[in-house]
């Protein structure tokens, strides 16, 4: 069974636009609340992985209410709403999840670069924000997008497996900020009953263009896929699933997946090689280039 959705109105919201403090609601002509549709609330909706479930994710499904610090870069479905807001505004968190049934969340600092107290603010106090305020609003379901960057020390061999439940071992600040974040979604499921998905996302790409790809590799139809599953999961209770294809050099578990019913299908390998790049780096470390010395260098890829 799905999220179980709140019974609300079928009303048509005309055209308009809601200015409230420090941010901006727009609430587009013909939107209308349905009861067979599921309520989601996208954080970082402008972002790589937004902007592709924005355009992806069926309307007669799913009823999308976009929320970023930057408003969306093209035209959005005449049923969604837009809120262009910082996680920073509490406010405005706690407005946008009102009577969402589940959040996915995206929005946050998805590379390395920044200094601690930014991936603080942003991954680990932001994060811990939306699930105050999914609490706070009753809204049952958070998806967290965390990354393999969690356990991106970890060294590659021939036998290296990632399981779920391997210790954290992070490469950066970001990967710390991103086990902080999964690790506060433990604590809102066992302490509150929320339930957690935390999507541990390996690299988002039209195609491989890596050889670390080969493992790592989520293609655009798999991203779909693993976020609807994550919805649609009928008790997830908390979960961390390898969010990545069915990549057939993989070196991740499937156990999570398996749990929450996330079936990939594409495959790196069917790319080939030819073209592949990549340092040392990413055949020496889980992390790729993450581990590079210096510990936070340059935004690299993610
Ligand atoms: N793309 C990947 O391959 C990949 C891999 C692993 C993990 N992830 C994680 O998935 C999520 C999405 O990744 P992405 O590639 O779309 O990242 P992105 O950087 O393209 O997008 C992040 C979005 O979050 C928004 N944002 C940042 N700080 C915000 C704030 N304080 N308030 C409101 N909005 C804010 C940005 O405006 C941006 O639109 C991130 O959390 C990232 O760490 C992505």
């Amino acid at each position: 069974m799905p999220i179980p959705t709140k019974p609300t109105l079928v009303v048509p919201i005309a055209l308009g636009v809601v200015v409230t403090g420090a941010y901006v609601t727009l609430r587009l002509a013909g939107a209308r609340r349905c009861a067979l549709t599921t309520t989601v609330v996208l954080t970082g909706s402008s972002g790589a992985v937004g902007r592709h479930l924005v355009a992806a994710l069926e309307r007669s499904r799913w009823r999308l209410r976009l929320f970023d610090r930057v408003p969306f870069p093209g035209p959005t479905d005449p049923t969604d709403e837009v809120v262009v807001a910082e996680l920073e505004d509490e406010a405005a968190l706690r407005a946008a999840l009102g009577g969402a049934d589940a959040v996915v969340h995206l929005a946050g600092l998805s590379t390395t670069g920044y200094a601690w107290s930014d991936y603080q603010r942003v991954n680990v106090d932001g994060t811990r924000r939306v699930l105050e305020a999914a609490l706070a609003a009753g809204c049952s379901r958070v998806v967290l997008a965390s990354s393999h960057h969690v356990t991106g020390r970890t060294p590659l061999s021939a036998s290296t497996r990632l399981a779920e439940d391997d210790p954290f071992r992070p490469d950066t600040d970001y990967g710390a900020s991103k086990a902080a974040a999964e690790t506060l979604g433990r604590l809102y499921h066992d302490r509150h009953g929320l339930e957690v998905v935390c999507l541990r996302i390996g690299s988002f790409r039209e195609r491989p263009t890596e050889w670390r790809h080969r493992w790592s590799w989520l293609s655009p139809g798999d991203l779909t896929r693993v976020v609807e599953a994550s919805l649609d999961a009928p008790s997830p209770g908390f979960v961390v699933v390898w969010a990545v294809s069915a990549n057939r050099d993989a070196i991740t578990s499937s156990a999570g997946a398996e749990a929450i019913g996330y079936r990939p299908l594409d495959d790196a390998a069917d790319y080939g090689v030819d073209g592949l790049s990549g340092s040392d780096l990413g055949r020496l470390y889980v992390g790729g280039d993450f581990c590079a010395e210096g510990v936070d260098g340059p935004a690299t890829t993610r």
